[in-house]
Order: C-alpha cells, then sequence, then structure tokens
C-alpha cells in the first residue's frame, strides 16, 4: 500500500502496478494534465514535479523536484507530490499566480508554454530549497529542463527575481501543517501489493528478495524505468529500497566514508566533496539536478552501465562494495565488482549496501575527474576518465584509475597504474609512456556518442591535460572540453 498526499489529497494506493508511473498516474488516472509529457526519459523537464518530503536532520521539508516520467509511484510513500495546478494561491477565478509564475509572465519567459510548467517545478523548488539565490543555482536548479523556443536568458531572470523577493507562499503559510500531516503518513503493511514490495529492514529486503526471484531492485529508477518507458517492456514485479534507511546511512570513519547504496547523489555530494573537492564538476554534471534528487550511488554502480559516471570515479578512489543477503555482508574491490557488459559479481540474493571510498592518508594526492560529452548538462559521458596519483619526493608511488565509455564495463587501467609508479612525475616522458598505455589498453567502439578514434584520442589528451595541470598549478586549463566532431 502507497500512502502519500497528491497537493492536498490523501492518497492510498493499495493495487497498483509496480512499473506505473507518476507521469501517467498523474495524466490518465488524475486528469493532472499541467505536468507534460515530452521525451519520457528523463531528458527535457517537461513533466518535472515536486516531492516534499520530511528532512530528518532537520525536521523541516524539503522540496525535491523529480522527472516523474520516469518515477514509479512507489517513490512517493509518506510524502507530498506537489504539481503545477497546485501553485495558484486561490481557487477562486482570477490571477493567483505563484510568486515564480508571475515572474515568467513579467520577463516574457515563456512562448509556446509547452516547458513552462516543469520550469515552473524547478523554480520552484528552487524558491523553497535555497536562501540567497544565485545564478550558478539557478543554472544548478534548471540543469534538467530543456525550452525550444523563447531562450533560456529570460527564464535565467525571472528565476533569478522570483526567488530573491521576500518569500512568502502557501506552502510556507502550512509548512506545520504538512510537517505533521506527513509525520501522521504510517506506512501500511504491503501485504496487498504482490506486485510491488517495500521492505523497511534488512530481513524484509532479504525475504521479498528470496519469494520473488525474478523481481527486479529499483532505488531512484532513473535507469530501469527506461525499460519501461522507451522499451515498453513492463516491470512486473519491482522491490523498491526506498524505504530502507539503513541503505541511506553516510559514515565517515577515520579511513573511509562509507556511503548508503540508497542514497540520492544529491544528497551525498556535499559529504563526497568535503573529502574530495576535486570532483566537483563531474558530480555538478551527472545528468541534472532531478535525476540527481533520486539516482542513487549503488543503482549508478549496480546498472553496471560501461557509461556510468560515478563507477570510474569510484574504481580510481579505490572504493569497496559491501554486498549483503540479509545474513552475510561481503565486501569486495570495485574492480572486481564488474565481470561484462552489465554483468557484476553480486549474487542472485545480494544487494549493494554500501559504497567505501578510502579517504586519503595525506595531502599529496593528486585528483581529477574528467568527463566529456556533447553537452555540458544533462548528457552521457563520451569519455569519462579519473586520475588519482599520490606523490612521494616527486616519485609517483600510486596511481589509480578509472575509465567509462572505452570498454564494455567501467573499468580501471592496471597497465599505466604499474608503469608509473617509481616514476619522476616531472619528467616529461610520463605523457608518452601513459598515451601508449592507455591506447594499448583500451579498444573502444564507434557508436552515436563518439567514434572510436575520437575516444582513443580523447583518452591520449586527457592523461596528456592531467600531466600539464598537475604538474603546475600555472598552467591550469580552465577550457572544458565538452564538444567534439
Ligand atoms: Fe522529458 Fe520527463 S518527459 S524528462
Ligand atoms: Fe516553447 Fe519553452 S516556451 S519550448
Amino acid at each position: 500500500m502507497i500512502c502519500f498526499y497528491l497537493n492536498d489529497e490523501l492518497i492510498t494506493l493499495s493495487h497498483t502496478r509496480a512499473d506505473l508511473t507518476v507521469l501517467n498516474f498523474l495524466r490518465e488516472n488524475k486528469a493532472l494534465v499541467g505536468t507534460k509529457e515530452g521525451c519520457a526519459s528523463g531528458d527535457c523537464g517537461a513533466c518535472t514535479v515536486v516531492v516534499a518530503e520530511l528532512n530528518k536532520s532537520n525536521g523541516d521539508l524539503y522540496y525535491r523536484t523529480v522527472n516523474s516520467c520516469i518515477t514509479f509511484m512507489s517513490a512517493l510513500q509518506g510524502k507530498q507530490l506537489i504539481t503545477v495546478e497546485h501553485l495558484t494561491s486561490s481557487s477562486e477565478p482570477g490571477n493567483h499566480l505563484h510568486p515564480v509564475q508571475q515572474a515568467l509572465v513579467d520577463h516574457n519567459a515563456s512562448q509556446c508554454g509547452f516547458c513552462t510548467p516543469g520550469f515552473v517545478m524547478s523554480m520552484f523548488g528552487l524558491y523553497h530549497n535555497t536562501q540567497s539565490v544565485a545564478r550558478q543555482d539557478v543554472l544548478t536548479a534548471l540543469s534538467g529542463n530543456l525550452c525550444r523556443c523563447t531562450g533560456y536568458r529570460p527564464i535565467i531572470d525571472a528565476t533569478l527575481h522570483a526567488c530573491n523577493q521576500t518569500r512568502q507562499d502557501k506552502f510556507i503559510q502550512n509548512r506545520t501543517h504538512t510537517i505533521e500531516r506527513l509525520q501522521a503518513l504510517v506506512e501500511e503493511p504491503n501485504d496487498l501489493n504482490q506486485n510491488l514490495h517495500m521492505p523497511t529492514s534488512r530481513a524484509e529486503l532479504a525475504q521479498a528478495i528470496q519469494q520473488n526471484p525474478r523481481a527486479q531492485l529499483v532505488a531512484g529508477s532513473t535507469d530501469l524505468a527506461l525499460e519501461y518507458t522507451q522499451q515498453l517492456k513492463p516491470l512486473d514485479t519491482l522491490i523498491s529500497v526506498s524505504q530502507m534507511e539503513s541503505l541511506r546511512r553516510v559514515e565517515v570513519s577515520e579511513t573511509a566514508l562509507i556511503l548508503g547504496a540508497a542514497s540520492p547523489l544529491n544528497d551525498i555530494q556535499p559529504v563526497i566533496l568535503e573529502f574530495f573537492p576535486e570532483l566537483g564538476e563531474v558530480i555538478e554534471r551527472f545528468a541534472s539536478l532531478p535525476i540527481r534528487n533520486q539516482a542513487t550511488l549503488g543503482g549508478n554502480i549496480a546498472n553496471a552501465s560501461p557509461i556510468g559516471d560515478m563507477p570510474p570515479v569510484c574504481l580510481a578512489l579505490t572504493a569497496m562494495v559491501n554486498l549483503d543477503n540479509g545474513t552475510d555482508v561481503r565486501q569486495i574491490r570495485l574492480d572486481q565488482f564488474f565481470t561484462d557488459y552489465r554483468k557484476t559479481a553480486m549474487r542472485a540474493d545480494e544487494w549493494i549496501d554500501a559504497v567505501i571510498l578510502p579517504l586519503p592518508e595525506d595531502n599529496s594526492r593528486l585528483l581529477r575527474a574528467y568527463k566529456i560529452s556533447k553537452r555540458l548538462e544533462d548528457d552521457i559521458s563520451a569519455v569519462c576518465a579519473v586520475f588519482n596519483l599520490t606523490l612521494e619526493e616527486g616519485k609517483v608511488v600510486a596511481l589509480g584509475t578509472g575509465f567509462g565509455g572505452v570498454a564494455a564495463t567501467p573499468m580501471t587501467c592496471p597497465a599505466l597504474e604499474e608503469i608509473m609508479v617509481g616514476q619522476v612525475w616531472s619528467n616529461r616522458d610520463c605523457v608518452s609512456l601513459g598515451q601508449t598505455a592507455l591506447r594499448n589498453a583500451f579498444s573502444p567502439i564507434d557508436d552515436v556518442r563518439a567514434s572510436a578514434t575520437y575516444r582513443e584520442d580523447v583518452l591520449a589528451n586527457l592523461w596528456h591535460r592531467f600531466w600539464l595541470e598537475t604538474n603546475s598549478a600555472s598552467q591550469t586549463i580552465e577550457t572544458r572540453v565538452i564538444s567534439h566532431a
């Protein structure tokens, strides 16, 4: 059973398809057609809605923008789903636009209007989550929204204007009431849903897997939902881990960062950047904010996609994964986890419990993560390369590597790692040695994102760039490489 508020209406769903998306529920079951369908793949933002949830760390509300086209209904348990129809301040006839809507009108920021509800909801999320809004905050908030006709300047201006006024809307006025309502949404036993399981404990999860061996595990659903929306493959039985608090834990030990596998990327971004600030750009460019609000670190690893962005990062940091079956937890190195295209070392009764990132021992580490894609935001890597170098008195003592887009799985490059140990890093021969090792190690494929030759050249060039950037602060390369033939 799924209990949530749709705007102000309490919804209790006891029999629902596991693969019913929030977008289809809104448009087909509720005739709330303000939320649009553009791409049905998380790429355009026309379907953006906001999910208000209790922030357990401060007891306040967090307004999470999500792409409703790739969100399953199970994600709404215990939350408030807010749609564009609900933003108006009054049900009486007349102009009762929300401040973000009024700002779009005042700045002439809508022409055909198809994208506008999605922009409105992204603006609404920013309006509620961020106090003093700078231009970069706006760009981040709107990173998942495409507009084909108005142009972004007036939309950005409207967002800056709306979010930097004194804020007052009915959601702020009703904040206490909303928190009380969500706290009172006690989860009902979900035994009425034979095709959708939402365990809350390790034992329940193990049992659900055992009793439903063909069921698929789902966390953020940003990848799995594409099987339904793009390939039209029904997902008959799902086990959602969205109610597993233990899978959202974040722990910092003396030696490692332990990240629960079902932690949304946007939630763990601050703690990752605290210890690995060099990863800022690659995480900011991981899809878009609505995707990062849902996509989980464990999901990005478990689906074993060769073009995921977090696996190369984690490989270069020599990450480990904890695999749990409800009785035993075994820990394996991430470079032993990916076995073949979309295949992993995870057994049928296991799930990823946590990802462990070893913390750097001192400041001699030089870390860089490069993502090459056609667009800056909301795009898939043609090549992702991560280098994690440790020097001692100018000599290489360790090199961690991680690559995406150049093989059937995310990969390290052991040959490069081995050949570099003992080298004097300032020696220019390191460039050619490394480039040769990379060219010999990988045989990337041609596909729609890039040719094999391009990928080989980019790999070699990124290694050169890494050497340049880490050999002289004055040579830091500011220009991002984001486009290619
Ligand atoms: Fe395009 Fe959902 S319809 S992101
Ligand atoms: Fe037409 Fe944005 S106003 S797509």
